[in-house]
């Protein structure tokens, strides 16, 4: 075990995330653990993640200093090493101006730097600086603004390093906590996510204990993922409720049912309130109005259902990192719902205690670990898909009639893209049922239908977007297909905007 004490850094998962990689099990924990605490842990190495704070500055985030001579070696990074360094006994300075980006840096010999470029480039981002190094360390590298960008004392194993060797900018960095973990702590590097799975159930076992456990369950990656985590730790103390609003692509609910009922065998409630839905957003078409109703009208469903199984004392969310909007609360204990949390339309006034297992990874992790969990590739690799669902894809006034017709065109511009290789490649792609009916002719007569418009982008986060190039052979094989196959539809456009300025959906 490898303990990350945490300063407040922006990159405190990043760091986690990092020895992940190096197949080294690790913890994030805050600075405020106390040292009775962290010797109980008996870890076998820990790191300092960077912090806002300054050495001086009142208030300052501090440790005790005994932590430097249990034997366990420490890497700090940035504040961590500013931290270590005046801890210790050196001194840090504010630099007069502060030190930005990538910059380039000279690494001397060091177990830290093996099998690395000595002329390299790194991420730095400090103000402060360590001036002069506390007795026993040497500094093992530098920069043009920075004399000592790391130290090291390697009598008593303690490390540090003024940039950042998390982040992807500091070339091979990685290979700094590979080093640090490989040759200083000696941990050969045998876990995994098949590991990760084992201390996970553990951890939501002695948590929830018998108790009774709630679960909204979209077919989304991470809620999926979610489920079938805490499904394998407590099995049928977890109840999920799925609820088919009706607005999902074709067959997603008998799927969803299929994966998590028979393949799993979890308990699970499947809601159809189909018409329920469509009834509510009838004669609506403004997209802000749409979606406030299919949101309330969730979270009424979700009551009702949570009411009728009784006391229910956790709810799992399919919380992950990025979507961890606080920094600072490494621990993953439990804390009762707030409204910004990332709650996916749960009622604020439940009070339920939270499971998040999934609040330290990434999204690839999130995958491999559905992988790993017996997932199908089919779910773990689907793309995005809004909670509002086709209600948003349909454009203006939502019907049965213009849902089914969505439906048979996504599925058909889908079974393409995957036949063609590209699915995996596209962020997100879907097809958009626009308020319009065009002209057309088939065979000899005249027609008038619905135009269904196609989009498919290019993104890492869906903040940012471009729109994905699409061969012209593919799209040609959609296009035919659709207006061939579906009826009431007889023209297919492409959408070529990017976001910004475009939105994803349309609505
Ligand atoms: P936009 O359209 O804002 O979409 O560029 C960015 C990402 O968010 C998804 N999206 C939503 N997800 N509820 C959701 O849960 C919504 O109301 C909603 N609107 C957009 C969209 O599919 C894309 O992945």
């Amino acid at each position: 075990l490898v303990l990350v004490v945490d300063f407040g850094g922006q990159y405190n998962q990043l760091i986690a995330r990092r020895v992940r990689e190096a197949n080294v099990y690790c913890e994030v924990v805050p600075y405020t653990y106390s040292i009775e605490q962290i010797k109980a842990k008996n870890p076998k190495g820990i790191i300092f993640t960077g912090g806002p704070s300054s050495v001086y500055g009142e208030g300052a985030p501090r440790v005790d200093k005994e932590i430097f001579s249990l034997g366990v070696p420490v890497l700090g990074i940035c504040y961590g090493a500013q931290l270590m360094a005046h801890t210790l006994g050196g001194k840090v300075a504010k630099a007069e101006k502060r030190e930005y980006g990538k910059t380039r840096i000279e690494y001397k010999d060091s177990v830290l730097f093996e099998g690395m470029d000595k002329s390299n480039l790194c991420w730095m981002s400090h103000t402060d600086y360590i001036e002069t190094a506390p007795e026993g360390f040497e500094a093992v590298a530098s920069t043009e603004d920075c004399p000592i960008a790391a130290m090291q004392n390697t009598a008593k194993n303690l490390y540090a390093v003024q940039f950042h060797p998390e982040v992807e900018h500091t070339v091979d960095g990685y290979m700094i906590i590979r080093n640090f973990l490989h040759a200083v702590c000696k941990l050969e590097g045998t876990w995994t996510m098949g590991s990760f799975i084992d201390e996970k159930v553990k951890e939501i076992k002695d948590k929830v204990g018998d108790k009774k456990v709630l679960c909204a369950l979209s077919g989304g990656v991470d809620s999926s993922v979610a489920a079938v985590l805490v499904h394998r730790a407590i099995g049928d103390n977890l109840t999920c409720v799925f609820v088919d609003h009706g607005l999902l692509r074709k067959d997603e609910g008998d799927h969803v049912e299929a994966i998590f009922r028979e393949e799993f065998h979890m308990n699970l409630i499947r809601v159809n309130v189909q018409e329920r839905f469509l009834s509510k957003l009838k004669g609506v078409t403004e997209p802000e109005s749409k979606r406030k109703i299919i949101g309330e009208e969730f979270i009424r469903v979700f009551e009702e259902e949570s009411n009728k199984l009784g006391k229910m004392d956790f709810l799992v969310q399919g919380t992950i990192y990025p979507d961890v909007i606080e920094s600072g609360s490494g621990d993953s204990g439990a804390s009762v719902i707030k409204s910004h949390h990332n709650v996916g339309g749960i009622p604020e006034d439940i009070e339920f205690e939270i499971v998040e297992p999934l609040r330290e990874l990434f999204k690839d992790e999130v995958r491999r670990l559905g992988l790993e969990l017996g997932i199908s590739e089919e779910l773990i690799f689907r793309h995005p898909f809004p909670g509002p669902g086709l209600g948003i894809r349909v454009i203006g006034e939502v019907t049965q009639e213009k849902c089914d017709i969505l439906r048979e065109a996504d599925a058909i511009y889908m079974q393409e893209l995957k036949s063609a290789g590209l699915y995996k490649e596209i962020w997100q792609a879907f097809a958009v049922l626009p308020d319009v009916m065009t002209v057309g002719v088939m065979g000899d007569e005249r027609t008038y239908a619905h135009l269904v418009g196609i989009r498919a982008v290019a993104s890492s986060d869906g903040m940012t977007s471009d729109w994905y190039k699409i061969p012209y052979e593919v799209l040609e094989r959609i296009s035919t297909r659709i207006v061939n196959e579906v009826d009431h539809v007889n023209r297919v456009v492409y959408d070529i905007t990017s976001k910004p300025p475009g939105t994803i959906e349309w609505e």
